[in-house]
């Protein structure tokens, strides 16, 4: 009796030790599964086309608490907010002529449109962190689509990694960030982008990009005829309240424009590294050897982690052309290089 009372407490303490995340196959069953933790107000880590997010069902106050607890998220830094259809976004926010053209041309899909809340908004109020606009996205990710359609309600979602980390582009990412915070992980494998979505702010005069993505200025600008203005990226005061912060960072120091190595570090490397000068040491990870530019986007988050787990001391980047999403992978490489 004692000893079976002895091998009972053992088993409980390893069981509050282990983790309880679950990375699970997306199937009908646990999809379903899924949606059920969401709508009883549990944290969902699920695939999108992008990056991986932790999802919470967004009218409900304390679940969505629960995101920026296990996040450790500064509660003034706002979600976006994700749904099935444009038809589904206009019940939340003050739809507008450049929305429904952004909509159109790139929904389902990588681009997160701000706008005002509307009025008798069901999402909670700790979504928006206060602010009277919020930002909505369809994802593309089919996975994403049957969990909104499953739980028929809209989630609130930032990538699933710490706050201020490298975003997760794998359920191993997700894992290890977030440990058991999550009651399940849908696992899709690799996102197919690899960078997060473009922020496009519509709520003011001229629409205005607050976080540059796959969808480019340009894209947008020929969207919509008009000029798009990219949020000046070193202003004191960003209009993104998560911008304020060093973000997408790895844990080693990490420089940039490397044309050359110092003992001990590591290289994130583009194209060809012919005239850098690698010893046999050194721990290079390659964004792409054909310099193709989404194929780096894609590589990123996943390479900054890798080299953040080798030996080395500093991470050294060389340069990326900016072009097309090239001009995200520098601005995610410019805030990961920042203190
Ligand atoms: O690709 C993505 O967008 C991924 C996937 C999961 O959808 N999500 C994502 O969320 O990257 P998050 O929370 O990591 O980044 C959202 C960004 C933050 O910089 C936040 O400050 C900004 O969007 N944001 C959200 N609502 C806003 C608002 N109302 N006004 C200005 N910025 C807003
Ligand atoms: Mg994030």
């Amino acid at each position: 009796m004692g000893r079976a009372l002895a091998i009972t407490s053992k088993t409980k303490r390893f069981m509050r030790r282990a983790p309880v995340s679950k990375i699970i196959i997306p199937s009908d069953s646990s999809i379903k599964d899924a949606a059920k933790i969401l709508t009883n107000g549990g944290l969902v880590a699920f695939p999108t086309e992008t990056v991986y997010g932790l999802g919470a069902d967004a009218t409900n106050e304390a679940a969505v608490d629960s995101i920026f607890k296990a996040k450790g998220r500064p509660s003034f830094n706002p979600l976006i907010v994700h749904v099935e259809s444009a038809d589904k976004a206009k019940t939340l926010v003050k739809w507008s002529a450049q929305a429904d053209a952004i909509a159109k041309k790139f929904w389902a899909g990588a681009i997160t449109i701000i706008l005002p809340k509307s009025d008798n908004c069901p999402v909670s109020e700790n979504v928006t962190a206060g602010l009277s606009t919020l930002a909505v996205r369809v994802p593309s990710h089919p996975v994403a689509l049957e969990l909104l359609k499953a739980a028929n309600t809209p989630i609130a979602a930032p990538s699933a990694n710490t706050s201020g980390h490298v975003s997760p582009t794998t359920p191993a990412h997700v894992a290890n960030d977030l440990k058991d915070a999550a009651e399940m992980i849908l696992a899709a494998g690799a996102c197919k982008i690899g960078l997060e979505s473009t922020v496009l702010d519509l709520s003011a005069k001229a629409p205005c990009i607050l976080r540059e993505g796959s969808i480019t200025a340009s894209d947008i600008a020929d969207c919509l005829g008009v000029e798009v203005a990219c949020h000046n990226k070193n202003s004191a005061q960003p209009k993104s309240p998560g911008l304020l912060l060093s973000h997408y960072a790895p844990k080693k120091p990490l420089r940039l424009r490397a044309v050359d190595l110092s003992d001990g570090e590591g290289l994130l490397a583009f194209g060809s590294t012919k005239f850098m000068n690698i010893s046999p040491q050194t721990h290079v990870k390659n964004l792409s050897e054909d310099g193709d530019l989404s194929e780096a986007a894609a590589n990123l988050f996943a390479h900054l982690r890798a080299l953040d787990a080798t030996d080395c001391k500093t991470i050294a980047a060389m340069d990326i052309p900016k072009i097309g999403i090239g001009h995200a992978i520098n601005d995610r490489l410019l805030r990961a290089s920042r203190d």
